[in-house]
């Protein structure tokens, strides 16, 4: 996957076309305005799915809310993913900490492992997940 797949550029001149089937709204970028990130929870008839995404320096990413620890959710309140720098994700429960850009785990006590990247796009003020 690359950095591009990863992160969706915030600006216009930048995004790819969004296929129609595959665009589904997580959140409108002034969401992460407060917080740095949002936690969304997307449902169907048959699973129900946690994300974070997150806003760093222009650019917007989005991953599974699962530690690779221990699998357990990430933010300790709604909205609360970031250290109080707004420079990692930090997991509530053992307090790893993630890189934003790419979700690499930086400490202890999963150091190395990653979480998973969700495909987004931006596009007209808002974030949408990009899969099919
Ligand atoms: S569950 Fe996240 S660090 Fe242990």
């Amino acid at each position: 996957m690359s950095e591009f797949a990863r992160g969706a550029r915030l600006y216009h001149n930048y995004l790819l076309p969004i296929p129609p089937m595959t665009k589904q709204r997580l959140c409108e970028l002034n969401d992460l305005d407060r917080t740095g990130a949002k936690g969304v929870i997307l449902t169907g008839d048959s699973y129900t799915r946690e994300l974070l995404v997150v806003l760093k320096i222009g650019y917007v990413y989005a991953y599974e809310n699962r530690c690779p620890h221990k699998a357990r959710l990430l933010d300790w309140m709604p909205d609360q993913f970031l250290d109080e720098d707004g420079e990692l994700i930090v997991c509530a429960r053992h307090a790893a900490m993630f890189r934003t850009h790419d979700g690499r785990c930086v400490t202890e006590p999963c150091t190395g492992a990653t979480l998973r990247a969700v495909e987004i796009m931006a596009d007209d003020g808002a974030v949408f997940l990009n899969e099919s």
